[in-house]
């Protein structure tokens, strides 16, 4: 027999597909688990209901309240009432707000190795720590899958990452993934899964490799995973969930389409500066820039090994007076661990901020940095905008990094400082209490007050299509651009019809008015449109808009799906010099009938400009794909089949 050639995402997606997944093949993805966050769950659940399911059919579904666990507004509570009711009814489990960040919970508490997650949140890659396959997408895929279906994608190629060495005195896994996208960029993994494997592994811990897999999100991964080996199991059985240990390694002759080498002990304190996560560079460049405020925590650094290691660094030191110092702790499980392990006490005594677990911060809500100031953080994204502030200066780190900045009141490389590097031993009991997990219950009755809206629907397509440019934006546009997460806005999202008011106003602010004006548009953009969060209303706010398409030079993964499932055509240049030839304003009108030549398979569209010359798009995707745009999105679709 020869030797086993299977990665170990093959092995997993074989037990959860009908055939041998193929690169670039369509591949259909039984789902064991799925996560909902508090600001785009409510829409999902309403696609559920418009599905006309009547139970949720994964093994685990768990709806979370962590974006607004602050619940500023009273229009956030009520909309949790709305998210607790309904998913019990259909057989959900509801965390409490204030309970954590909904991939700190699911992985404390649900997520077993060799399963599938399909996740409403991008973040959703953090499953990947404990051997599984965790992917972040649209809130109607999710709902499809709570129904029973599976999620279809592309198999993307598959890049080992061969980890050797062993991290040095402060750094840790945050300098691992800033090291990746140093390397690889924000587009470095589109269409890849990252697979990390090499001696290297056994060395980071299962919170180490939770961080890494998490902000492989913003490689633009697909997913990203680690085996499932002896740690993995040590680390199941502190959680009391040891029963659930299965080994998974790559077999020993695994085929990549790419291989990475990365020497742990080459790596050194690495940082993302203002205002993308890929500008990364060392620590060192930026050190003696002032700092006014320090956070530490989100689903990417808030376990509670994080936060140990913040108590450790500032134990017996004092926060610089002219820095704010902010400590998220991505779950209560690991705020209780840290009162019973001592941290708190040093926390306080040194003047470290504990904030409630939430993820408050990372979208803006709260601690927003002040005009002209630098916020240091060990979060994942630092786009401009996202803190709240719109002219915001934030940089990314690792919570060693951040806490010797905060005592010092400026960036500091701590390998220069006299600070002891921390040492943090895993408590061997880490099991939580059941307080604040809701189990299913079909006999509750359904809430709805007020802050629920109704999905909008998109007529199928029809053969003409003609509308003027109703925006011309650049390159990386974000979700967080389209539809914009500050705490006013966040608490509309489960309103679709109050939210599209805000569409693209951070780029336009007459976007809105002129888009309903004009009964159709079309937005066109330069590279890497929609990437970012996986909000999915980005899209589906459009359809409220009465947008036809987007024309770009290329589309974010999740996003280009999402526009999709929502009927709206995104388009590709053929020749990206196109773009500069067009305006706002100018009138769009495909030539051929659109509907017919998108359902008869043409990968090419001719684009006439205000009836004066022409251009080619591309339309890349699947037959099933194009039946779906042609029905207007994925919900008239799947109903009427
Ligand atoms: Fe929450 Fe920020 Fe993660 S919004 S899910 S902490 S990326």
């Amino acid at each position: 027999m020869g030797a086993d050639t299977s990665t170990i995402t093959e092995q997993i997606l074989r037990e959860h597909t009908d055939g041998t997944p193929e690169r670039g093949e369509p591949i259909d993805i039984e789902i064991d688990q799925t996560l909902l966050h508090d600001v785009l769950g409510p829409l999902i659940w309403l696609e559920f209901e418009a599905l006309e399911y009547d139970q949720v059919r994964t093994d685990v579904a768990v709806q979370y309240a962590d974006h607004q666990a602050y619940q500023l507004d009273a229009r956030d509570t009520d909309t949790h009432r709305f998210l607790r009711t309904i998913s019990r009814k259909y057989g959900g489990h509801f965390s409490k707000a204030g309970a954590g960040i909904c991939h700190q919970i699911q992985r404390e508490r649900f997520i077993e190795p060799g399963s599938t997650l399909l996740g409403g949140d991008s973040h959703s890659l953090t499953m990947g720590g404990f051997g599984a396959i965790g992917i972040g997408a649209g809130g109607l895929d999710v709902a499809l899958a709570m129904g029973g279906e599976p999620y279809t994608i592309e198999m993307p190629e598959i890049v080992e990452v061969r980890l050797t060495g062993e991290l040095g005195e402060w750094t840790s896994a945050k300098d691992v993934i800033l090291e990746l996208l140093r390397r690889l960029s924000v587009k470095g993994g589109v269409g890849r899964i990252f697979e990390f494997t090499g001696p290297g592994v056994e060395r980071l811990s299962v919170p180490e490799r939770c961080t890494i897999t998490n902000m492989a999100t913003e490689l633009g991964a697909t997913t990203a995973v680690f085996p499932s080996d002896e740690r993995t199991r040590r680390h199941l059985e502190r959680l009391g969930r040891g029963d659930v240990y299965r080994s998974i390694a790559p077999g020993e002759g695994a085929v990549y389409d790419d291989t990475i080498e990365v020497d742990l002990s080459g790596i050194e304190p690495l940082i993302a500066t203002p205002s993308m996560p890929d500008n990364v560079v060392p620590v060192a460049e930026v050190a003696g820039t002032s700092v006014d405020q320090v956070l530490v925590g989100s689903c990417t650094n808030g376990s509670y090994a994080d936060i140990a290691a913040v108590a450790d660094v500032v134990a017996g030191e004092h926060v610089a007076g002219e820095t704010d110092f902010i400590l998220n702790p991505a779950s209560k499980l690991a705020v209780r661990l840290l009162a019973e392990e001592g941290g708190t006490t040093e926390l306080y005594a040194a003047g470290v901020n504990l904030s409630e677990s939430t993820c408050g911060a990372c979208t803006g809500q709260g601690h927003v940095p002040g005009p002209d100031s630098v916020s240091l953080r060990a979060f994942n994204r630092n786009f401009k905008g996202r803190s709240g502030q719109e002219n915001d200066s934030v940089y990314l780190c690792s919570p060693e990094v951040a806490a010797a900045s905060a005592i010092e009141g400026e960036i500091v490389d701590p390998r220069t400082t006299d600070l002891t590097p921390p040492t943090v031993e895993l408590p061997d009991d880490m099991t939580s209490s059941d307080a604040e997990i809701l189990p299913p219950d079909p006999s509750i009755e359904i809430y709805r007050g007020e802050t629920i809206g109704t999905i909008p629907i998109k007529d199928p397509l029809g053969s003409a299509l003609s509308a003027p440019i109703t925006l011309l934006t650049g390159d990386d546009i974000t979700t967080d651009h389209i539809m914009p997460a500050s705490s006013e806005i966040l608490s509309l999202w489960s309103d679709p019809q109050a939210a599209a008011d805000y569409v693209l106003t951070r780029i336009d602010g007459e976007f809105p008015t002129r888009s309903r004006a004009a009964g159709g548009g079309w937005i066109v953009a330069g590279e890497n449109y929609g990437q970012g969060s996986s909000r999915e209303n980005a899209a589906l706010e459009l359809v409220e808009l009465g947008t036809d398409g987007v024309i770009a030079k290329s589309f974010a993964r999740i996003h280009r799906s999402n526009l999709i499932n929502f009927g709206i055509l995104p388009l590709r240049f053929a020749d990206p010099s196109v773009y500069d030839r067009l305006s706002k304003g100018d009138d769009l009108a495909i030539v051929e009938d659109a509907a017919g030549a998108i359902r008869s398979g043409a990968d090419r569209l001719t684009v006439s400009v205000n009836d004066e010359w022409r251009f080619e798009v591309e339309l890349v995707c699947s037959e099933e794909e194009r039946a779906v745009l042609a029905a207007g999105g994925r919900l008239p679709y799947t109903k009427r089949n």
